[in-house]
């Protein structure tokens, strides 16, 4: 079952003689001196920032074998909101997303994804808002295009241009690579679902992706469906 997007990403790493770290993730070559620096200066950061150490008041919104989801809130205490903070830049810098601001601030509610080791392996950032633009089905031929080509040409052509009604925006969603596709994104969504508006399920129409990534399409086109 492989797509288009890791066929490419693939054959990248075969051509640059990649290695990927098993801990965090980080993909370099061991080569090259400047990326094995690299590699050391992002390694311990990374893994202390994802650390979960607990804290005295959780709010957990879900349990699982494999792991809890605990809910953020802006006015919870420092230490809930930073690490909240933290763990989103982590998945903006990834997401090369510039600047850190949200768009509303005060609502944001941030989703955790607490795995058994104790660290924090997904991240979901919600917001309540008005309208927004569905995602439009996958354009082809992404099989003759170059990596760049393919990523300019999923985002330039993600969404429609009607507004339709929504309540719910996700401004971000981040899965630690090593953990991807074993569903912790589905219960990321689920439980937004259920928790984001007191007392109501939200359906999946309900729910939307601001400016997704390639692989955030790919999801949400699946999630959406199923
Ligand atoms: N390629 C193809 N299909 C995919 C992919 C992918 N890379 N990722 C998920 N899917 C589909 C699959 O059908 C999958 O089911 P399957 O594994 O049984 O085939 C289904 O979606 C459910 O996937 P999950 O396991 O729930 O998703 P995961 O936990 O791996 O997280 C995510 C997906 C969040 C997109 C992750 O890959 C990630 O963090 N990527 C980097 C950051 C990113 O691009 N985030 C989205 C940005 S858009 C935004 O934030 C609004
Ligand atoms: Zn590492």
């Amino acid at each position: 079952k492989q797509t288009d997007n890791q066929l490419i990403i693939d054959a990248g790493q075969k051509q640059f003689g990649a290695t990927m770290c098993g801990s965090c993730g980080m993909l370099y070559s061991t080569d090259s001196p400047e990326d094995n620096f690299q590699h050391t200066q992002f390694h311990q950061r990374f893994l202390d920032t994802i650390k979960f150490v607990g804290w005295k008041k959780e709010r957990v919104v879900a349990e699982f074998w494999d792991g809890k989801i605990i809910l953020v809130l802006p006015d919870d205490p420092k230490y809930a909101t930073k690490k909240a903070e933290d763990v989103r830049r982590i998945a903006d810098s990834e997401l090369g997303f510039q600047q850190i601001t949200l768009s509303s601030p005060s609502s944001a509610k941030t989703y955790l994804f607490i795995n058994s080791d104790r660290m924090v392996v997904g991240c979901l950032v919600a917001e309540n808002i008005r309208q927004a633009f569905r995602v439009l089905e996958q354009q082809e031929n992404a099989k003759d295009m170059s990596k760049e080509d393919f990523l300019e040409h999923h985002r330039a052509w993600c969404c429609s241009t009607v507004a339709e009604q929504a309540i719910c925006g996700v401004s971000r969603i981040w899965v630690f690579s090593l953990m991807r596709r074993k569903g912790i994104a589905t219960r990321l969504l689920d439980t937004l679902r259920t928790t984001f508006m007191y007392g109501s399920h939200l359906t999946k129409e309900e729910i939307a992706f601001s400016d997704p990534t390639p692989e955030g399409k790919l999801f949400a086109t699946k999630y959406c469906e199923t």
